[in-house]
């Protein structure tokens, strides 16, 4: 029987990461993946550059059941410290929004860095390559591997979510993590574009490709974020931010004008230019289409600032400043960026990533109920729980 130090399950982000650190600490190592190519998901993100990590990282910037878990592998492998690596390898990047960077190319330079390091440092990856049972064996595990007997002195759990199987997502993570007594919390696709009803969907369509920023709220969540109409619904980052909180039934808010005073400015204009239209000042913020749909949509009319009434300007205010929809539903699987929840923290550590009650077993990575914000939050997480994780093993 072949025997390893550890073998990690997943050729993603968090797994390679995982690899490379361990690795150069002279373990042998093994990354095992169905997938025919290792960080399917890095390829794809990003619209193909990968925003690879967020100066601004915070664990205020998660989701999780217990939200210190995140504290000290994000404190310990900080965003400054892939960026370092990132530079290191000559990857030229962007600042494309505040703290978001991306890689200036092509996100197949972060997979390559990932591989490059993980060859220097003497890891073995094996993609194509099918995990069947995993079990305890003394102070190590065991494994089936392609249908043969493995040994390992560790098992790194690195599987990621459920979101995009078509990029090799399995629930594979969260059955082992219930095989070993572990709990998962409920998982649900989070980061994804809403969806509407077939009434709404008639009225958006002549909206579709429109994008305006706007404030976003669901839940206790408020995001400023541009807004995208899509043929199928709502996205864009304020949409997709949004969905981290949604349930089914709640409604979402969205303030159309969040840099405009609305009441204050309608009551001046009315008293200044008080013949000039609603519709021609709402055209001059907004999209035209979408000023004319709003306007439609809420029942007012196109009729001159005059004739407005106080009433009237709050009910125009209130409509543009909190405007609500409930979504029909989400896109689901097939295109959430994450998963919300997963295997539960509550028996792991956050040092470590070490299951407490069989400490030859890790969970890093999204398969963890630890979900980031949009903005390459996930990725650093990715980073720091792999590294954190093979500094520990
Ligand atoms: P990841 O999903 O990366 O890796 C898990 C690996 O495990 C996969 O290679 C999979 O094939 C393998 N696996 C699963 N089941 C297995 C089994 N049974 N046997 C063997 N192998 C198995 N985040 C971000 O910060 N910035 C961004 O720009 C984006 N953009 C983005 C776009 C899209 C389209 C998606 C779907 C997601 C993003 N994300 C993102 C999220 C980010 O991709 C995600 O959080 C990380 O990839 C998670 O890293 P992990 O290593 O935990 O899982």
């Amino acid at each position: 029987m072949k025997t390893y130090d550890v073998v990690i399950i997943g050729a993603g982000a968090a797994g390679l990461m995982c690899a490379l650190t361990a690795g150069y600490r002279g373990l042998r190592v093994r990354v095992v993946d169905h997938a025919s190519k290792a960080g399917k998901k890095i390829l794809m993100s990003g619209g193909g550059r990968c925003n690879f990590t967020n100066l601004a990282t915070t664990p205020a910037h998660f989701f999780s059941r217990n939200p210190h878990f995140s504290i000290s592998a994000l404190k310990r492998y900080t965003p400054h410290h892939f960026v370092e690596l990132v530079e290191r390898h000559g990857v030229e990047y962007v600042e494309k929004a505040p703290g978001q960077l991306f890689c200036a190319q092509s996100a197949k330079e972060i997979v390559s860095l990932l591989l490059t390091e993980c060859e220097w440092a003497g890891v073995e990856v094996s993609l194509s390559t099918t995990v069947g049972r995993v079990e305890r064996l003394g102070e190590g595990m065991q494994l089936e591997i392609d249908g043969r007997g493995v040994a390992a002195g560790a098992v790194v759990v690195a599987t990621g979510g459920l979101s995009v199987p078509t990029l090799g997502a399995s629930g594979f993570g969260y059955d082992l993590a219930r095989q070993f007594g572990l709990a998962v919390t409920e998982t649900r696709a989070a980061l994804v574009p809403f969806t509407v009803t077939s009434q709404w969907k008639a009225s958006l369509a002549s909206l579709s490709g429109l994008s305006c920023p706007v404030v976003a709220s669901c839940g206790d969540g408020a995001y400023r974020e541009p807004l995208l109409f899509t043929h199928r619904g709502l996205s864009g980052p304020a949409m997709l931010q949004a969905s981290s909180h949604w349930l089914p039934g709640m409604p979402v808010a969205i303030d159309w004008l969040p840099s405009t005073p609305v009441a204050e400015t309608l009551a001046d204009l009315r008293r200044r230019v008080p013949r000039r239209r609603l519709g021609s000042w709402l055209g001059e913020l907004l999209p035209k289409r979408l000023s004319q749909a709003l306007i439609e949509w809420q029942g007012w009319q196109d009729r001159p600032l005059a004739e407005l009434s106080n009433a009237d300007i709050d009910a125009v205010a209130s409509g543009l400043g909190a405007w609500q929809f409930k979504p029909a539903g989400t896109e689901g699987w097939r295109t959430a960026e994450v998963t919300m929840g997963g295997v539960d923290t509550a028996a792991v550590s956050s040092k470590t990533f070490a299951v407490d009650a069989l400490p030859q077993l890790y969970f890093i990575g999204e398969v963890l109920d630890v979900t980031g914000q949009l903005g390459g939050f996930n990725f650093q997480w990715a980073w720091s729980s792999g590294v954190a994780c093979g500094q520990a093993i």
